[in-house]
């Protein structure tokens, strides 16, 4: 097994397993719902406030950008083919492409969400070709490959019959930071290039230099996951860059800290009732050392993102 290959390995058994137990617990607690994710985890735990919320706020900033998506297409409930598409004179058919999904229970909760008829289901396949297992619904496919290879993770999508044209978008939660600089930059050019209509929302670590940041790398990389993007974008600005770069049209990037202070007051004040948080100073340094980006582009101009945000 190549150095490459077991680093690779490392992300996906050490830190998606610990990222579900986090989501599962703070969904226990009560900071959001997902009745799906505790089946993705095989133990159970406690983590502290601070942890809980701020996955709290990772969780509901994934979901806000989701919604609007879905909304913009013109899909609040079970149909695909709404008003607003019809207004817009098109067909738009959504897709949502999680790069790097780990244990992720997105697709189970907007499926729970919405009212699709369990009978209109076509049967899963399961393809296990030389150790590779994927899943494959009318609504949910299971890839694996390795994207920094853009040839193959294009191959991979157009096989499970993604629709370059449609609207679609990527979400890449704590993913293209584990690539070199180059691999990661490829990809987002590759999505902007392909998907004429598409937004790219990324969560990850910024600020390496300082003393937290540095704690962090080296915590992770002991666990065998080095940040290797983690100097080349080290805050807001040179992210936002990167994507603008890349070719995407539009780009915000924001700390997980403004995220979360831009939330509703009366939500806020739900969320600080669950748990006492004492550690405050600590919290606020952790949230910002989070960021997230939110990069549109609209090629053909049917201005489908223009009202986006990261912050709702
Ligand atoms: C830290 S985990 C995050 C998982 C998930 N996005 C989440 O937030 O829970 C990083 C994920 O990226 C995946 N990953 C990293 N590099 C990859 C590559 N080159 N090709 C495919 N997947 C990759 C790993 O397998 C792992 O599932």
């Amino acid at each position: 097994m190549t150095h490459e290959v077991e680093r690779l390995e490392s992300t996906s058994d050490t830190c998606s397993p610990a990222i579900a137990l986090c989501k599962s617990i703070a969904s226990s607690k009560g900071y959001y719902q997902d009745p799906f994710i505790h089946v993705f985890v095989s133990r159970s735990g406690s983590r502290p406030p601070l942890i809980n919320r701020g996955h709290y706020a990772r969780v509901t900033a994934v979901r806000n950008v989701i919604f609007q998506f879905l909304e913009a297409c013109g899909n609040n409930s079970d149909d695909s083919s709404s008003e607003s598409d019809l207004a817009h004179g098109q067909n738009l058919r959504e897709q949502i492409v999680i790069l790097g999904s780990g244990l992720d229970s997105t697709f189970f909760y907007l499926k729970n969400m919405s009212k699709i008829d369990e009978s209109e289901e076509p049967e899963t396949e399961v393809d296990d070709k030389e150790g590779d297992l994927g899943l494959r619904t009318r609504e949910y496919t299971l890839l694996s490959c390795d994207m920094r290879n853009c040839q193959e993770l294009e191959a991979a999508l157009g096989s499970a019959g993604v629709d370059f044209s449609a609207p679609t978008l990527f979400i890449s939660e704590c993913v293209l930071i584990y690539m070199k600089p180059a691999e990661g930059t490829r990809i987002i050019e590759w999505a902007a290039n392909l998907f004429p209509c598409s937004i790219f929302f990324t969560y990850e670590q910024i600020h390496p230099h300082d003393p937290f940041g540095k704690v962090m790398a080296q915590n992770i990389s002991l666990r065998g996951c080095p940040l290797l993007s983690f100097e080349a974008y080290p805050d807001c600005d040179s992210q936002k860059q990167r994507y603008l770069e890349a070719t995407w049209e539009t780009c915000e990037a924001i700390s997980m800290q403004d995220f979360y202070d831009g939330l509703p007051e009366e939500e806020k004040s739900r969320v600080a009732k669950i748990e006492w948080l004492d550690e405050i100073e600590e919290w606020k340094m952790i949230q910002q050392h989070y960021c997230f980006i939110l990069a549109t582009k609209d090629a053909e101009g049917r201005k489908l993102w223009a009202n986006l945000k990261i912050s709702t």
